[in-house]
């Protein structure tokens, strides 16, 4: 059985005059993994922006099935506290907005090789470890219909294994990971493929 987490339909969106997204029409369901591929440019951050309700779309609607469906996200570079260590970040974030699971956080960092008790301020922190305190940030609340914009960026093997293990959870828990990305990365084996080419979204095998 299909239980459909998330509805677009018919979505626009033009920037200066150009239409970057011309009427893509996309059903998530739960227990999937989904990958969308694109060129740069082609319109992945925008079209996540609009999924996740922090860009409005010129023209169409998305529609979340209901309130059990809990989104978490990383889009394009993840910004922090630069001066405030992870921990300190991720306690922040997860107040604003869906609670803290101090437990669960903590062993979702170290699963990603990071410490919680790392003292050092997140300036100082590497590209791969910055995107890998993103991911921890969109799933620490137990979200279930997940967004992960360009998320192996940085990553070393072992993190993309990590991330293809919870990706996996969260699917077999009856959640959905959509990841975007210009590259599919072997390890994470996908339900869906899509492809975001000239403003539409083609499946791909
Ligand atoms: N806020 C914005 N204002 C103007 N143009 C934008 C804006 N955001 C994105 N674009 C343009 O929309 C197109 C798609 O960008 P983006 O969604 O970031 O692509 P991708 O994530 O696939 O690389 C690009 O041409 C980009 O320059
Ligand atoms: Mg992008």
């Amino acid at each position: 059985m299909m239980v459909v987490m998330m509805h677009a339909v018919d979505i626009h969106k033009t920037f200066d005059g150009v239409e970057v997204l011309s009427g893509i029409d996309l059903t998530i369901n739960g227990g999937q993994i989904v990958h969308i591929s694109g060129d740069n440019g082609s319109g992945k951050s925008t079209l996540f922006k609009i999924l996740t309700h922090l860009l409005e779309p010129t023209k169409g609607k998305v529609s979340i099935a209901d309130d059990a469906v809990k989104i978490g996200a990383i889009i394009e570079n993840p910004s922090f506290l630069e001066f405030s260590t992870a921990w300190e970040n991720l306690q922040f974030l997860g107040r604003l907005d869906n609670g803290f699971d101090a437990k669960y956080t903590e062993e979702l960092l170290s699963r990603f090789s990071l410490d919680a008790h790392d003292r050092r301020p997140i300036s100082k922190f590497s590209v791969g470890m910055r995107e890998k305190v993103g991911i921890v940030q969109a799933i620490m609340a137990h979200q279930n219909l997940v967004f992960l914009d360009e998320p192996t960026r940085g990553l070393d093997k072992k993190s993309i294994q990590t991330l293809a293990a919870i990706s996996a959870e969260i699917k077999n828990a009856g959640g959905s990971v959509v990841i975007a990305s210009h590259d599919i990365v072997p390890e994470i084996d996908y339900d869906q493929k899509y492809l975001l080419e000239k403003g539409n979204i083609h499946h791909v095998a």
